[in-house]
């Protein structure tokens, strides 16, 4: 039995519009209360109007991603401590599409990682092998690697952040790992936290690639499953209210 809180984190991606935010959320408020805690990381021109929303509720909010510097000339990047302002809680980083369309390294996703804890928010490390890394027997060994960058960056401030694992075959998809392929990468990362912390057992582990309201429960059952990131199923405050009912 884990004291594990569940969490459930929307990523809406570049989706949405102030009409279709308003819709999705008034949804989403109408379907609590949920015993898992739920968040919303939408794009950066959503966030003041997500923040007044959601203000009053439970459900946190945050981005899909910072810059890994303080400020200065750096266009078209987000700063950690802009983020902090308009309220977020959390910001993904090291997302799977951010790495292959941006060229993001393992280095720089721990370093945006280091300066959203530094600005109090609480950064979400996705971490993933893509198809063909997984066939060619190399899961084990990427989601080390990219783990390991955050690791060393962190120090001991690394149980404060939460870890996404995302199998980069499973997003968008329609293809979820199954319970046992998500499981076991959750284990080998959570083996590998316990080498750098001894608070590693309380940390969530978040699953994200093709989680839907039928394939959600059992993959939140698993051990080291903490809750999801869900892309698309975000979108449809049922499909999202019935994920974060499931967690
Ligand atoms: O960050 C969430 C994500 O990449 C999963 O997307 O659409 O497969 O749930 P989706």
């Amino acid at each position: 039995m884990t004291s594990r809180r569940k969490l459930v984190v929307g990523n809406w991606k570049m989706h949405g519009s102030h009409k279709a935010n308003a819709e999705l959320l008034e949804g989403v408020l109408a379907a609590r209360p949920f015993g898992a805690d739920v968040a919303v990381c939408v794009p950066f021109p959503f966030l003041s109007e997500t923040a007044v929303t959601l203000a009053a509720s439970d459900i946190r909010w945050g981005a899909q991603d910072c810059s890994a510097h303080e400020q200065g000339a750096y266009t078209g990047e987000v700063s950690a401590a802009m983020l902090r302002e308009f309220g977020c809680r959390w910001v993904i980083v090291g997302h799977s599409e951010r790495r292959a369309y941006h060229g993001e390294s393992d280095q720089l996703v721990a370093d945006k990682a280091k300066i959203a804890l530094a600005h109090g928010i609480t950064p979400i490390v996705c971490v993933g092998e893509t198809l063909a890394q997984r066939e060619a027997g190399e899961t084990a060994a990427v989601v080390k690697r990219q783990l390991s960058a955050v690791i060393h960056t962190l120090g001991h401030c690394v149980s404060e952040m939460v870890v996404a694992y995302e199998p980069v075959w499973a997003i968008g998809t329609g293809k979820t790992a199954t319970p046992e392929q998500a499981q076991e990468v959750h284990a080998l990362l959570r083996a590998q936290l316990l080498a750098a912390t001894p608070r590693a057992g309380e940390m969530r582990l978040l699953y994200g690639g093709s989680v839907k309201a039928d394939n959600a429960a059992t993959l939140f059952a698993q051990p080291d499953i903490d809750g999801g990131l869900i892309g698309g199923a975000a979108l449809k405050a049922a499909d999202f209210a019935a994920i974060c009912r499931a967690a």
